[in-house]
C-alpha cells in the first residue's frame, strides 16, 4: 500500500518522480504528491486523484531542482483528500516526508507534539514524522540523528523517506514495509519497488528490516537504526522497463493475461530441485498465502492429497497465527507474488518463532519474504502491474506442478494456455450477458474448486459484481435458494471423474431457471448449458491451466463493459503491506 519514490542526482527530480509514481500507482491511487528542493526552496504540490490528473492540474514536472520525493497513497488513516495526501511537512515547511505503513502510536505522539505547539493539517498517522524530526532538530541534532531518534519513537510499520531543505540528501528507513535503493552514476534512487527505477538503473539494494540509508549524488550509505554503518551487496536484475509497459494492450491486465503463454515457459524452467528435496523431507506441510496466492496454495493441497496421497494444510495467512501450530518438524510454504504481503509475513514470523522451516514462492527478487525464508523459488513471471493477479497465478501453478511432480513432462502447458487465449472473442460476447447482473456463482468439483474460487475473486474484484464459488455438491446445502430465473452460474465441468456429478449440478441449476455458462470438453455438458465454452481435450491434471484463462478474460471484459478500469479497482492495491 502506498508507493514511495525519491531521487537525488543531477537531473530534474520532478520528472523522474512523476514517471516513477506512474509506475507505482498500482500500490495506491487515491491521492498523490511531490516535494522538490528547488533553487527557491522547498516546493510541495499534492492533490486527490490519480497521478496523471493531479500532475496535469498542478504541473508536477514544472518544478526545478534535483532532489525530491513523491508518494501515491492508499488511504488507511483519513479519507482521500489533498490534506491527507503525502508528502507532509513540519511547521516550517523545510522538512518533508512520505510514509508507507501504519504508525500505531501516532495519536499519543501527536498529542505530545501538539502540547509543544506543533500544528497539524491532516488526519493521517504519517504527518507526525516530519514534526518529530523538526522537534529533534530543535534539540540540537543534525538531520540524520534527528531522523534516527524519531524512528525510535515509532510503533508499527514504516517505509519512510525524508528530505530537509538545502541538504541534497534523502533519508530513508524501513520496518515491515518494502523499500529498495537504486544505485546510479552520480545519482541515487529509493522506491517501493524496483520497477519504478528500472529505466534509470538495474543495480539495487533492497533495504533490510530495521535499516536506514542516506542517499546522496555521490552514493548511498547504509545504517542500522542505531546509526551503525553497515555494508550491503548490490544485486543486478535483468528486467527491462518495457516489461512493465502495456505493449499496445488496452490495459496491463489484458497484456498480463497474454503474457502467460511466454512467462509460463520461464516458470517451468525454474530450478526447483532444492525446494523439491525439502518438501520430500517433511511429513508435515503447511501452505500459507492470501487471495489469489491462497488459491494456488489450495491447488498445492488438492494435488498433493489426490495424486501423492500426502496430506497438507492450506491456511489463509491472516488466520495462520490464530489456528496453526507449526513446530520444528513442519515445512511452511509461503506463496506471495509480491513477497511483501504483511499477512503472509506475519504468518511466517509465527512459524519461524515455533522453529518451522520456510520455503517461499515469490516473483520479486530481494522481497521481504525472501529474507525470512530458508529456501526460495522464484516464479519468473516478470513484473505484474495490474492489481488483479493473472500471470503470477499460472506461474505459481506451474512451479507447484514442478514441485509436486518433478518427473512429469509439462511442456504441453504453454500450448494449453495459447489455446484458451483463442477464446477471447467468444468470452467478450459472454461478458455482455453478465455485465448487468448483480450476482454470479461459480461451481466446480475436485481440482476445479480452487479455479472456481479464483474465477469468482477475479470477477468481483474488478467488476464489483457479487461473485461466489462453491464446490458443486454444496449448492443443495444452502446456496441453491439464491438460484432464480436468469442468475448466472459458471460451471467448471471438464471431462474428468467429476463430470457426471457436475452434470447433475447443472441440471439442478437449470431446473430453477439459472443461466449456466459451462467450461467443458464434452457434448453432454455442452447440451445442458445455456452457453458452452469448449476446452481442448487435455490430460485432466492440466485442466486448471485451460480453465483459468477464460475466467480471467471474462472478469476483464465484464469490468471493461461496466466502464471500470480493471488495472485499478476501487479500494484495492497491488502490494498489501498492512495487516
Ligand atoms: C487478487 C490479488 C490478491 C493477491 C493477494 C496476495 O487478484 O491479486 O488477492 O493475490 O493480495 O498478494 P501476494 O501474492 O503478493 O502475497
Amino acid at each position: 500500500m502506498c508507493g514511495i519514490i525519491g531521487y537525488v542526482g543531477g537531473k530534474k527530480a520532478s520528472e523522474i518522480i512523476y514517471r516513477g509514481l506512474k509506475t507505482l500507482e498500482y500500490r495506491g491511487y487515491d491521492s498523490v504528491g511531490v516535494v522538490v528542493d528547488t533553487p527557491k526552496g522547498m516546493e510541495l504540490r499534492k492533490g486527490k486523484g490519480m497521478v496523471e490528473e493531479v500532475s496535469e492540474a498542478l504541473q508536477f514536472t514544472s518544478m526545478d531542482g534535483t532532489t525530491g520525493i513523491g508518494h501515491t497513497r492508499w488511504a488507511t488513516h483519513g479519507v482521500a483528500c489533498k490534506e491527507n495526501a503525502h508528502p507532509h511537512t513540519d511547521c516550517t515547511g523545510k522538512i518533508a516526508s512520505v510514509h508507507n505503513g501504519v504508525i500505531e502510536n501516532y495519536q499519543e505522539l501527536k498529542e505530545g507534539l501538539k502540547k509543544k505547539g506543533h500544528k497539524f493539517s491532516s488526519e493521517t498517522d504519517s504527518e507526525i514524522f516530519a514534526h518529530l524530526v523538526e522537534d529533534e532538530k530543535k534539540a540540537g541534532k543534525d538531520t540524520f540523528q534527528a531522523f534516527l531518534a524519531s524512528l525510535k519513537k515509532l510503533k508499527g510499520s514504516f517505509a519512510i523517506a525524508l528530505l530537509a531543505e538545502g541538504e541534497r540528501k534523502i533519508y530513508v528507513a524501513r520496518k515491515n514495509s518494502p523499500l529498495v535503493i537504486g544505485l546510479g552514476k552520480g545519482e541515487s534512487f529509493a522506491a517501493s519497488d524496483m520497477t519504478a527505477m528500472l529505466e534509470h538503473t538495474k543495480d539495487f539494494v533492497p533495504l533490510g528490516e530495521m535499516e536506514a540509508a542516506v542517499l546522496e549524488t555521490g552514493g548511498v550509505k547504509f545504517y542500522s537504526l542505531e546509526g551503525k554503518e553497515i555494508q550491503k551487496t548490490p544485486m543486478h536484475v535483468d528486467w527491462s522497463p518495457d516489461m512493465a509497459e502495456k505493449g499496445g494492450y488496452a490495459h496491463f491486465m489484458l497484456k498480463e493475461i497474454y503474457d502467460q503463454k511466454h512467462f509460463v515457459y520461464e516458470s517451468l524452467a525454474t530450478d526447483v530441485s532444492a525446494a523439491n528435496a525439502l518438501i520430500s523431507r517433511y511429513k508435515s506441510v503447511h501452505i500459507t498465502a492470501c487471495g489469489t496466492s491462497y488459491h494456488a496454495a489450495l491447488m498445492f493441497k488438492y494435488l498433493s492429497q489426490k495424486y501423492l496421497g500426502k496430506a497438507c494444510d492450506a491456511i489463509i495467512a491472516s488466520e495462520y497465527p490464530f489456528i496453526a501450530s507449526p513446530d520444528k518438524d513442519t515445512l511452511v510454504i509461503a506463496i506471495s507474488q509480491s513477497g511483501e504481503t504483511a499477512d503472509t509475513m506475519k504468518a511466517l514470523e509465527h512459524a519461524k518463532a515455533k522453529g518451522a522451516k520456510i520455503l517461499a514462492l515469490t516473483n520479486v527478487v530481494g522481497s521481504s519474504i525472501t529474507r525470512v525464508a530458508d529456501e526460495v523459488v522464484y516464479l519468473n513471471s516478470g513484473p505484474e502491474v495490474s492489481v488483479a493477479a493473472t500471470k503470477t497465478f499460472t506461474s505459481q501453478l506451474a512451479v507447484i506442478y514442478k514441485l509436486l511432480f518433478p518427473d512429469n513432462d509439462f511442456s504441453e502447458i504453454p500450448k494449453i494456455i495459447s489455446d484458451s487465449l483463442q477464446k477471447e472473442a467468444e468470452i467478450k460476447k459472454i461478458a455482455e450477458t453478465i455485465k448487468g447482473k448483480t450476482d454470479v456463482f461459480f461451481i466446480g468439483r475436485g481440482l476445479s474448486v480452487p479455479i472456481a474460487m479464483e474465477g469468482a475473486l477475479k470477477l468481483k474484484e474488478i467488476s464489483y459484481i457479487h461473485a461466489e464459488a462453491y464446490p458443486g455438491g454444496e449448492l443443495k446445502h444452502g446456496p441453491l435458494s439464491l438460484i432464480t430465473e436468469g442468475v448466472p452460474v459458471i460451471a467448471l465441468a471438464p471431462s474428468d471423474e467429476t463430470v457426471y456429478k457436475m452434470l447433475g449440478n447443472i441440471k439442478e441449476v437449470r431446473a430453477r431457471g439459472g443461466f449456466v455458462i459451462s467450461l467443458n470438453n464434452s457434448q453432454e455438458i455442452a447440451k445442458e448449458s445455456n452457453i458452452s465454452i469448449n476446452l481442448s481435450s487435455v490430460d485432466p491434471l492440466l485442466h486448471p491451466f485451460a480453465m483459468v484463462i477464460p475466467l480471467q478474460l471474462l472478469a476483464y471484459y465484464v469490468s471493461v463493459a461496466r466502464g471500470i478500469n480493471p488495472d485499478r479497482p476501487r479500494n484495492l492495491a497491488k502490494s498489501v503491506t498492512v495487516e
